[in-house]
């Protein structure tokens, strides 16, 4: 059974956090970075290679307003970032926090039981302050802690290449909503467990089969939110069904847990879509009955309707107002990682009221692969 609370039930062990940056582990760098310019309004920020003094690798900075991407490559198979990407292919491996204080942060996980990928790193150099410090998350995934806001630079070796140009219409992408993780069958408690107690977080939606499921699929859900709403991660288990459901898929492709989708705050949605349809980004489908259901919902929107039926356009509410969303479809060739666009028009929900039209939607492209 579904259940929706806004108290915050965690501990306040953080003053201020939020997403801070999501590093990809990709196979090519240097084309990645065009893909999500091109694509989705990027700008080049800041970047790392051989040329600034790191020999083994290269990392691109990529920013749209307040997202930012960090997009790296190993430069040797025999890097650790090697079999990482044979294993899972091109995806997430790092979301990052910001924190007033690295230190506290890190210190205060791994004395609640957070196990260390890398210590406190802290210089002080002559571009400032700079300190970060990661744990291990789900799967081969790491949390970073990073406080760069007194750096001139991105983070040390890394030199600035900021550009202002405007390669195509403004995407209106603002921030990161939301990052979800699929985990395997039962661990879903697991992983609530690990960001109350590790982070204080505190789940506030939760909904499994009973809510969402189809003839073939269907999946339990849980979102964790920090006391300041600015970092939200549901988290994703498979539940039985006839056939394999696309966690499952999921989870066999990318060869255990790990990002599943990030959703990415637009301020217009509408235009958001329009461009990035025009760029070529390819969406999720879904029924034409969809919008004559919607129709019966009487959901009092500010948006034409007839323009978001163009455009494919979900739309979801609650007690607190609604929110418009889509989803695109894999954004490589393994069926794992995607990314979702959302606009909020006061509702603080995930889009529960379209889930069973998108399992269904999901569920005809994972015939089509023949994952069925
Ligand atoms: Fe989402």
């Amino acid at each position: 059974m579904a259940y929706f609370t806004d108290k915050f039930k965690g501990k306040k062990y953080f003053k201020d956090i939020s997403f801070h940056h999501v590093e990809y582990y990709v196979g090519n760098a240097k084309q990645a970075s065009e893909y999500y310019k091109n694509i989705f309004g990027f700008s080049d920020y800041a970047y790392a290679g051989p040329e600034t003094g790191l020999k083994d690798r290269a990392s691109y900075v990529i920013r749209k307003n307040k997202v930012f991407y960090v997009l790296t490559t190993p430069l040797k198979a025999n890097h650790p970032i090697s079999e990482w990407l044979l294993k899972h292919g091109d995806g997430v491996y790092n979301i990052a926090f910001n924190v007033d204080s690295v230190e506290e942060a890190y210190n205060g996980c791994i004395n609640r039981g957070a196990q260390s990928v890398s210590d406190v790193f802290a210089v002080n150099d002559k571009n400032g302050f700079f300190s970060e410090a990661f744990i291990k998350s789900y799967g081969d995934c790491v949390h970073s802690f990073i406080n760069n806001r007194n750096y001139k630079l991105w983070a040390p070796n890394f030199i600035d290449n900021r550009t202002d140009k405007k390669k195509s219409k403004d995407t209106k992408i603002e921030l990161i909503d939301h990052i979800v993780a699929n985990v395997e069958l039962d661990k879903m408690d697991f992983w609530k467990e690990y960001y109350e107690r590790i982070f204080g977080f505190s789940a506030f939606v939760r909904f499994d089969e009973t809510d969402i499921s189809t003839k073939y699929s269907s999946l339990k859900s849980v979102v964790l939110r920090s006391d300041n709403w600015k970092v939200k991660l549901p988290i994703n288990e498979p539940a039985e069904g006839l056939k394999k459901s696309q966690i499952e898929e999921y989870l066999d492709f990318n060869e255990g847990p790990g990002v599943q989708h990030i959703a990415l705050l637009s301020s217009d949605i509408i235009q958001t879509i329009k461009v990035l349809r025009n760029n070529g980004l390819k969406f999720l489908k879904l029924s034409d009955t969809y919008y004559e259901i919607l129709e019966k919902k009487n959901i009092v929107i500010k948006e034409d309707i007839l323009k978001l039926k163009e455009l494919g356009i979900l739309i979801d509410s609650d007690e607190e107002g609604y929110l418009l969303q889509l989803f695109t479809q894999p954004i490589q060739d393994r069926p794992t990682l995607f990314i979702e666009i959302i606009q909020r028009r006061g509702s603080r929900g995930f889009g529960q009221g379209n889930f069973q039209s998108l399992f269904e939607s999901i569920e005809l492209e994972q015939d089509r692969r023949g994952n069925l």
